[in-house]
């Protein structure tokens, strides 16, 4: 189908979902489907929730924030459970500002634009379909038409709550123009939409000086005073302000704390009452959801402040730290990557990683308790597993500092140092090594970090780096077996038959000869010295193994040489040992001989197929493996 085509169809589609009625056709819809008629917080929490929820661990993921925001699970869990879904129960919060906060550059802005972004769409559909008043600058819900003293009866028939007061301009048209007939009040679907001004406000403080209430509440036309003779006419009145054109949907209010104090007032009416005044009006009720954020320096200001403590005591604050895992670190920059303008340059495999470990580890606190290293905390956040820690442990750790996560390098200022670095290389090709250079540099740039800060940032650098060292010599090695998950694997059957035999004091045996032969000592031994194993801990160090087999047997889960860390650990670098001396020859000759340089082509034509490299990254990654194998 051409776009003409679609552009068409999807013409047709917004004609089919236009409705029009009168008041007394809109509560025969209602009446079949009470779900149009529920409140904005109501509406946001159905959205996030009919993307779908997902459980692990003991924990909720919502697939709403999929492919956008990562390893945030925690604090939207949170966010989720404290507010969008009390607040949709009509319960006490739903009174109070949510209010984000956290680091510069850790999601918050991205969390409000995918609400915001979620709920035009979502208007769209069967589920999260809204009617208003026809032609009211604020689409005001049709149900504010029923009087007060009917409400209760409504309540009884449809088990609707009507909440809030006619606006004062409704109030005045259905007297002057419907004389008082509410059924005849005409209404209609409406969709949000931000550039349209429906359901959804933006608000960003500038100026205190010259920032106009009239931005919030709306303002007086003056051009129309004469024509409806006073101030207090409601039709003399534009109801435009953020808040008014945000009802029945969301507002946000960026940077909040950062708003001049009369403002932040208004909105502790709106939030308090569920209504805000405007001009010369009784109050008008709003249904609106409002997100706000604010980095956490602002916050402590704030609140130190004791003038600000009622308006403290409406707000939900929802903290929102920066990821702490490696792995969803590496998803973002691949995300902000994709949107910039660098996109078609070639990343080396690791490259990111190794920024994201840099940057994980200026975000971590070193545990006092547990004496864990760093390296082995961001392991074991990252769901990775670490021997002698279990899950127990990493609640444990992550209950240590409340505030881990709400300092270190933000996930921009690594993007800004891959762009400069590729700008820099001018090459359409980066490494890990190439980033950390770059990111280093710019440490002496940046204008918010304490010389105490650089101290620890370069000792990251060098602990990313040496991480990243040993991520490359594997790779190598790797690549110079012809396949290496096979080599590992035939490896690790032979010690496994020859551990069983030992352990049931057995014979084994032998493939070839078809004899019955004593277990190989010195394969067992040539394998377990790798990782320092002495004669004295062999036999409980088999046993162990042996055990692991069975458990693993009796949960159905196949044992593999990745299933035992130290074994995994043992068996690769059995493998690389029996393989150092090649690869070193070979990667660092300054003239290769013929076999040598065979070797090397078949080494890098297997980086590029099966690794993800281009041939000018695996040409820098022999080079930079061999200099760390002479050294
Ligand atoms: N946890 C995260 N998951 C995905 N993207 C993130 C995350 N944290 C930050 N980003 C990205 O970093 C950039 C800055 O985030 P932003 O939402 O503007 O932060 P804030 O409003 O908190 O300053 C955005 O492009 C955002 O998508
Ligand atoms: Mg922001």
């Amino acid at each position: 189908m051409n776009f003409l085509d679609k552009l068409k169809q999807f013409r047709d589609y917004e004609g089919q979902l236009k409705w029009e009625g009168t008041f007394a056709d809109y509560l025969e819809l209602v009446k079949k489907n009470p779900i149009i008629a529920q409140s904005a917080h109501s509406r946001v929490y159905q959205m996030i929730i009919s993307a779908g929820v997902s459980e692990k661990d003991g924990h909720k993921h919502y697939h709403f924030f999929d492919g956008q925001i990562y390893g945030l699970d925690e604090a939207i869990e949170r966010l989720v459970e404290e507010y969008f879904h009390p607040a949709a129960r009509r319960l006490d919060v739903k009174k109070r500002i949510l209010l984000l906060m956290g680091p510069v550059s850790g999601g918050k802005s991205t969390i409000v634009t995918m609400l915001k972004r979620g709920l035009e769409k979502y208007s769209w559909t069967d589920e999260g379909a809204l009617y208003a008043i026809k032609d009211c600058p604020m689409h005001e819900d049709p149900l504010h038409l029923i009087p007060p003293h009917l409400r209760e009866d409504f309540f009884e028939e449809t088990g609707i709550r009507v909440e809030g007061n006619l606006s004062p301009l409704n109030a005045m048209r259905l007297e002057k123009e419907y004389g008082g007939q509410i059924e005849d009040v005409p209404i209609e679907r409406i969709f949000l939409s931000e550039d349209k001004r429906v359901g959804i406000g933006t608000f960003s403080p500038s100026d205190p000086k010259s920032q106009d209430i009239a931005d919030l509440t709306g303002s007086i036309d003056f051009s129309t005073i004469a024509e409806y003779g006073s101030e207090s006419d409601p039709r003399a009145y534009r109801f435009d302000g953020e808040l008014n054109k945000a009802n029945r949907g969301i507002m946000e209010f960026q940077e909040m704390l950062k708003c001049d104090e009369k403002f932040l007032w208004h909105l502790l009416s709106l939030t308090q009452e569920g209504n805000f005044k405007a001009g010369r009006f009784a109050l008008i009720s709003a249904d609106e959801l409002i997100i706000a954020h604010t980095n956490e320096t602002e916050y402590r200001t704030f609140i130190s402040n004791k003038k600000n403590e009622a308006l403290h005591s409406r707000m939900i604050v929802m903290p929102v730290p920066y990821n702490l895992k490696v792995s969803d670190e590496e998803k973002i920059y691949e995300k902000l990557i994709s949107e910039s303008d660098v996109a078609n340059v070639h990343i080396a495999p690791h490259a990111l990683r190794t920024a994201a470990t840099f940057s994980i580890l200026t975000r971590l606190k070193e545990s006092k308790s547990r004496g864990i290293d760093l390296i082995k905390k961001m392991r074991l956040y990252d769901g990775e597993i670490v021997e002698g820690y279990n899950a127990a442990d990493i609640k444990e750790l992550q209950h240590e500092f409340p505030d881990e996560g709400m300092s270190g390098i933000d996930p921009r200022y690594v993007i800004n140092r891959i762009s400069s670095a590729i700008i820099k290389k001018g090459v359409p090709s980066i490494n890990a090594l190439d980033i950390l250079r770059s990111i280093k540099e710019g440490l002496d740039q940046h204008p918010s970090i304490t010389e105490e800060d650089r101290t620890h940032y370069t000792e990251y650098i060098a602990l990313a780096r040496r991480e990243y060292d040993e991520l490359a010599k594997s790779e190598v090695q790797k690549a110079f077996v012809y396949s290496f998950e096979e080599s590992a694997k035939t490896l690790m059957d032979n010690y496994l038959d020859n551990v069983e035999a030992y352990c049931n004091s057995n014979k084994i045996f032998d493939p070839i000869t078809g004899d019955e032969v004593d277990p190989d000592e010195k394969l067992m031994r040539s394998i377990e010295e790798q990782i320092g194993i002495s004669e004295n801990a062999k036999k409980s160090f088999r046993e162990e193994i042996l055990i692991r087999i069975s458990a693993y047997a009796r949960k159905g889960k196949r044992f593999n040489y990745k299933s035992h860390e130290r074994l995994k650990e043992a068996i690769q670098k059995k493998l690389f040992a029996d393989l150092k001396d090649v690869v070193k020859i070979t990667t660092s000759s300054k003239t290769p001989d013929e076999t040598q340089l065979k070797r090397v082509n078949e080494v890098i034509a297997r980086l590029v197929d099966e690794y993800g490299y281009n041939s000018t990254s695996a040409n820098e990654l022999l080079r930079y493996v061999g200099s760390l194998l002479n050294r």
